[in-house]
């Protein structure tokens, strides 16, 4: 749309380019004359934000970002760059393909920001980084059954109680679960997906235990044909993902747990592309040959199959609460100008 000019003071003036609505600040703001000032004068004007724990979030991304340009002295081709990264980063997301996810994750964002919601806490089960695999589309599994179609990959059985910090077992607490197959990729990697597979919903019964049938899952590259993969190969990093199992748990009262357990002995546990593996969650898998076992755990053929038991331990939702309040009351700082 064109603007519209009029000599006649009369006459209203359409389309005219307009302002946001907020008048210039009342506030005593030199000229931005050299680095320091910047800064200052940014710092100031996030003072007119009327929310408070946006200002204070605001106000530290400014103090820090600053800080980095100024100590890093970064050249102009240098940040051209940087934007252009993130230009592409934003231009490959797709609704199933989240590149600032993946970035977030490579740069140990996602990691830091779950440790901090979920401070470990009296021998709660602790959390893991959820990924870009969950689905909505998970089919509900009665216990017992199997989250994998037959073929998927080497047979396991997972199984434990669900209790809580107190020792309480947890009736009806929702288990969504999933996994890679034996080449490992997640179904949703598949261009001809039919429908969700190595994933499902099952509830704890009445004693909090659970269990189901599921194949053993394997190390994994993370996707690397973007930007993220270019800024692990520039970086000369490693893009795997050590084999692991994903869980969620819910239940009403309790903080929702997101984790996954690690199966010990992978070459890839301690240098995790995405810092998910903590040491609490490496499992050991015991190898389990008995035809008679197999059959009452369900698997339709052979004698052998791994288990994977492992109780899972859920902090009351007060208590995690507690705990994050506490921590970010003894981390915060107050930005001086
Ligand atoms: C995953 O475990 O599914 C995952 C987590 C972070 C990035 C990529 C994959
Ligand atoms: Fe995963």
């Amino acid at each position: 749309m064109s603007a519209t000019t009029s000599t006649d003071p009369n006459k209203p003036v359409q389309n005219r380019a307009v302002s946001n609505g907020i008048p210039p600040p009342s506030l005593d703001l030199p000229y931005p004359d050299g680095p320091q000032l910047i800064t200052e004068n940014l710092l100031k004007l996030t003072e007119l934000c009327s929310d408070d724990r946006k200002k204070y979030i605001f106000k530290n991304l400014i103090k820090h970002v600053h800080q980095f340009i100024n100590e890093t002295s970064i050249t102009t081709e240098e940040w051209m760059n940087t934007i252009q990264f993130l230009t592409r980063t934003g231009q490959i997301c797709t609704p199933l393909r989240q590149e600032f996810i993946l970035l977030s994750d490579v740069l140990g964002i996602s990691a830091l920001v779950d440790a901090l919601n979920n401070p470990p806490i009296s021998g709660g089960t602790e959390s893991s980084v959820l990924g870009p695999f969950f689905t909505e589309d998970a089919p509900d599994v009665n216990n017992g059954d199997s989250i994998a179609s037959e073929g998927k990959g080497e047979y396991m059985y997972v199984e434990g109680q669900v209790i809580d910090t107190h020792g309480k077992p947890v009736p009806n607490a929702l288990i969504e679960t999933w996994e890679t197959d034996e080449f490992g990729f997640y179904d949703t990697q598949y261009a001809d997906r039919q429908k969700p597979d190595c994933r499902g919903r099952l509830h704890t019964d009445k004693d909090g235990k659970y269990g189901y049938r599921a194949v053993v899952p394997v190390a994994y590259p993370i996707p690397g044909d973007g930007p993220v993969g270019e800024l692990l190969l520039m970086l000369n990093r490693h893009n795997m993902r050590p084999n692991h199992l994903h869980m969620m748990v819910e239940a009403s009262g309790y903080q929702t747990l997101t984790t996954a357990l690690y199966p010990e002995g992978d070459s890839w546990l301690a240098s995790d592309a995405v810092f998910g593996v903590k040491k609490s969650l490496v499992v050991s898998l015991n190898d389990v040959d008995n035809e008679q076992q197999a059959r009452k755990c369900g698997f339709p053929k052979g004698s052998h199959f791994k288990l994977l038991k492992q109780d899972i331990v859920l902090v009351p939702a007060a208590e995690s609460k507690a705990a994050r309040e506490q921590y970010a009351k003894e981390h915060a700082v107050e930005v001086k100008l």
